[in-house]
């Protein structure tokens, strides 16, 4: 999804904005851009490829200068032509690039229109920028301040002008920013990771701050201009860059790191305590008689597979919601419900939005389950709790939902021990199977040959059904997921128990149904599914436990699992979902780690 990078320095900053992108592209993107100010103008680059072609551009054309701003686009407004990439301009005064989504941008254009500004780009954008232009009467701050104040929306915005040599002017609300102080030279970046190298000293951008960056000072104001002072943050998690090693893509590369991250998401303590989610959970935790997670894309997939395991061992009601869907809708708010927020990013404007949705409904008691520490869903909650899975690069989540199942896993049996439904045996029992999950996981990932086989059928399919019952059907949901992510191959999940309801429609032959199948309470049930797929000719791929009994034959693939999981299944139930759809995609020669038309962070509605 988009990114911003600004700067100022006494040294030509380029090459940081240019490596700034660099470190951002792995969110997706369709067109990036730079502009810089030099010699009292603005000069810019552009391009609708890569990153790595915007910096031959500017190495060739010698684009230089001590302050800039760049940008890397996900379209939304207009398609992805050179015409609609950032930086946009302003009568060639004024450069700006900007995040997010300006929705009263067609009676801005007009009003503008009727100013006399004319507009080359079908962006929102444009619209901000002439907008900061017509208001600007020679202190640019005031300007973006006044500008920003018309917008509805949600915006990250950094702005050049030639009349301010060595400064930058930053705005935002919805959309995150964050500064970079260093040795008389700062920064502007939609995401810390895009000034690592440069500097570790952050301030991170509230709702409706505005902010002027020059080489000695960063200040900033308030919506009405007050000054405000926030607070600087040393970050050293975001230094150097995290490298492919021996692996293809960033993808296979997570798959496989998720003994380790698992196994750092694990509590180190020899007891579930309320304080692992926040000093303020203890009484929390015994006020809440239910919970609401919120969450986006794998991370709602992950919220539905710990609906199963907070209603069965915490006894505790549970709903999970579409963040998009729930911000919109007219729900009745209960103070005793604790409010879940899970996201990879923290950033995901959908959740954030659902998570201020439910604040301004009077819910008090909110947690974020989350792999960024400094992002705005972790300071947004009163309660957190930290994934470890490191950065994920893939747009397609792997190692973020698996840790994601551990942190609410160990929620499940916090809260099953706050309400008295856990016993310390129980408790030591859980902890124990999560401290073999490192183990049982490298054997699973042992398997990846046998799905490779597996894979090279599949790639010449056009569609898939995936199968699960109960807490693995949110992993047949994820599976699916995965599959059309990468592969672009249309899948479809299930739970088993509805086929006969309609999908049993869609089985013939060529139909591919990937089964999971472990030795639980629904084990008969989901073998009596299968028959109901075969009897119809359908292909039946299946990912059976070690002893379920079920075997190869005619239109029934077998992969068997090295054993079986009880609670945990999920976690170790999906990796070989994981594995299929991420060698189907190279067998298909798709560009995994950065699918058509995805962005790893949407922060965007
Ligand atoms: C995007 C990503 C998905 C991710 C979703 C939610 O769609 O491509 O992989 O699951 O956003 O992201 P979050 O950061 O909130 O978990």
């Amino acid at each position: 999804m988009c990114g911003i990078v600004g700067a100022v320095a006494q040294r030509n900053i380029v090459p940081v904005l240019i490596e700034g992108l660099r470190r951002l592209e792995y969110r997706g993107y369709d067109s990036c851009g730079v502009a810089v100010l030099a010699g009292g103008e603005l000069h810019r680059a552009r391009s609708v490829s890569r990153v790595a072609e915007l910096d031959a551009q500017v190495r060739e054309t010698h684009l230089e200068g001590v302050s800039g701003i760049s940008h890397t686009r996900w379209a939304t407004h207009g398609a992805p032509v050179t015409d609609n990439a950032h930086p946009i301009f302003s009568c060639n005064e004024l450069a700006l690039v900007h995040n997010g989504i300006i929705e009263n941008y067609e009676p801005l254009r007009e009003m503008l229109r009727g100013k006399g500004y004319e507009f080359v780009s079908q962006t929102d954008t444009e619209v901000i920028a002439h907008l900061i232009h017509s208001l600007y009467r020679g202190d640019l701050i005031t300007a973006v301040r006044n500008a920003v104040g018309e917008l509805h929306g949600a915006y990250a915005i950094a702005v050049l002008h030639t009349a301010h040599r060595n400064t930058v002017v930053g705005a935002r609300q919805g959309s995150p920013l964050v500064v970079g102080l260093g040795e008389h030279e700062n920064f502007l970046a939609s995401d810390a990771l895009a000034l690592a190298g440069s500097t570790e000293r952050l301030v991170f951008l509230e709702e409706g701050d505005v902010c002027e960056l020059t080489l000695a000072s960063v200040r900033i104001v308030d919506r009405h201009g007050a000054p405000i002072e926030r607070e600087t943050r040393e970050v050293a998690a975001y230094g150097g860059a995290v490298e492919l090693g021996p692996y293809r893509h960033f993808m296979q590369k997570e798959i496989f790191e998720q003994p380790r991250t698992i196994g750092d998401t694990i509590p180190a303590t020899d007891s579930f305590d309320a304080t692992l989610f926040g000093e303020a959970a203890p009484t929390a935790f015994s006020e809440i008689d239910s919970l609401l997670i919120v969450a986006c894309g794998t991370s709602y997939y992950s919220g539905l597979t710990a609906k199963y395991w907070l209603e069965s061992i915490a006894k505790i009601p549970t709903q999970v919601e579409i963040a998009s869907e729930y911000r919109y809708r007219d729900s009745v708010p209960n103070a005793n419900q604790l409010v879940v927020a899970i996201s990879q990013s923290g950033e995901t404007a959908d959740t954030l939005a659902a998570l201020k949705h439910a604040q301004a409904l009077g819910h008090k008691h909110t947690l974020s389950v989350c792999n960024v520490s400094t992002s705005a869903m972790v300071r947004l909650t009163v309660l957190s709790f930290l994934t470890h899975a490191g950065r994920e690069i893939g747009v397609a989540s792997t190692k973020a939902f698996t840790t994601q199942l551990v942190a609410l896993f160990v929620l499940a049996v916090t809260l099953g021990k706050v309400r008295g439904h856990v016993t310390a045996s129980q408790e030591a029992d859980y902890l124990r199977q999560l401290r073999h999950l490192p183990a049982a996981l490298n054997s699973v990932l042992a398997l990846e040959p046998q799905i490779i086989a597996w894979s090279e059928e599949f790639a010449r399919k056009d569609s898939a059904l995936f199968l699960g019952r109960g807490l693995h059907y949110p992993i047949a949901l994820e599976g699916a997921l995965k599959l059309k992510e990468i592969s672009y191959i249309h899948a479809e999940a299930y739970a088993a128990g509805e086929l006969k309801h309609g999908p049993l429609a869609l089985v013939t032959q060529t139909m591919a149904a990937v089964t999971i199948a472990p030795n639980d309470a629904l084990l008969e049930k989901l073998k009596s599914n299968i028959q109901e797929v075969r009897a119809r000719g359908g292909q039946l791929y299946v990912f059976a436990d070690a002893d379920t009994k079920i075997v190869n034959d005619e239109g029934l693939h077998v992969i068997r699992m090295p054993e079986h999981y009880g609670l945990l299944s999920p976690i170790l139930h999906v990796v070989p979902l994981q594995l299929l759809a991420y060698h189907t995609a190279c067998a298909r020669g798709t560009d995994v780690d950065k699918p058509r038309n995805l962005a790893k962070s949407v922060t965007v509605e």
